[in-house]
């Protein structure tokens, strides 16, 4: 087969011919680039979460640290992405928007399942909002997993009650509000390990840096977003027929690993 060796590995030609736009606006073509590259950068994140938490369910603090690490570092290549869409105005989303419905009818982000299950391995579960992609089997069954497995945080906390650390089984939170299940015995756990100094708990010290920068990632992804629809969309009707900075305002406060950030706020 003739080509390139850069093409076999790459697959530039599918890769190119990936973008159809629904309308002849040119500013089109942003939108939906900006939108692929940051659905990559959400399963290239979960790739390295799952890499994460296999590696603690094989106590391997190191390696899992490492990944952590890889997966914040992808989160600053996808918020730098929004950058993209900065001269986009209400106007210019109107017209996509409308050409999406009026090609492939009613669409939302909500129905980005590689996010969703990006959300669920950070342990931020909403089962209703699995059921926007029900639409698709393999993908659904797919979330409905990420939902009923343990979280990489989790996971964490697992392998910490391994190496005899006291710690009660973390459960996971209730649906879409992980601050409801704040565990006072894990807010100690984690302060003891920042506070301890004792190079013993260096590994899970690192660790839990690596957890807050992969947060921070999400919640400056969030905020971007916000930005971004703030100035693109204002407070006018979203998919659900309510203003779409409102959906999206409580969004900011749900951070992963609620006990990580209680640390911070200390005893009195
Ligand atoms: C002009 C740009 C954008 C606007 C105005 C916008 C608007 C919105 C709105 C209003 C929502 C709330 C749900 C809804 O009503 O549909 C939402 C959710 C969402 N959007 Fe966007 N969006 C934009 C760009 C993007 C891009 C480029 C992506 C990347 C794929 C994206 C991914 C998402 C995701 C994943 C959600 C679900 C958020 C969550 O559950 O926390 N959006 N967006």
């Amino acid at each position: 087969m003739g080509g390139t060796a850069y093409n076999e590995y790459l697959k530039t030609d599918v890769l190119h011919a990936l973008q159809v736009q629904v309308t002849e606006d040119e500013g089109e073509r942003s939108f939906l680039v900006v939108c692929q590259v940051q659905e990559l950068y959400f399963a290239l994140i979960t790739h390295d979460i799952d890499a994460a938490a296999g590696h603690l369910r094989a106590n391997r603090a190191f390696d899992a640290t490492a990944a952590l690490r890889r997966a914040a570092s992808h989160f600053a290549g996808l918020n730098a992405s929004w950058t993209s869409l900065s001269w986009m105005l209400p106007a210019d989303f109107q017209a996509i928007k409308q050409g999406m419905t009026s090609v492939h009818g009613r669409s939302s982000s909500l129905q980005s399942w590689k996010y969703r299950q990006l959300l669920f391995r950070l342990g931020l579960k909403d089962a209703d909002l699995a059921e926007e992609v029900r639409g698709m089997p393999e993908q659904y069954a797919e979330l409905q997993e990420a939902y009923q497995a343990p979280s990489v945080y989790e996971d964490a906390l697992a392998m910490a009650r391994r190496r005899g650390h006291d710690l009660p089984e973390k459960k996971a939170a209730p649906d879409g509000n992980a601050e409801d299940g704040l565990d006072p015995a894990v807010v100690t756990f984690w302060t003891t390990i920042f506070l301890s100094g004792k190079p013993e708990h260096a590994d899970l010290f690192n660790l839990a840096h690596s957890f807050i920068a992969v947060a921070e990632g999400l919640a400056e992804y969030r905020n971007l977003h916000y930005l971004t629809t703030s100035r693109t969309l204002g407070a006018r009707p979203a998919y659900f027929g309510t203003s779409g900075t409102a959906w999206l305002l409580p969004t900011l406060q749900q951070m992963p690993f609620p006990e990580l950030w209680a640390t911070r706020t200390g005893e009195e």
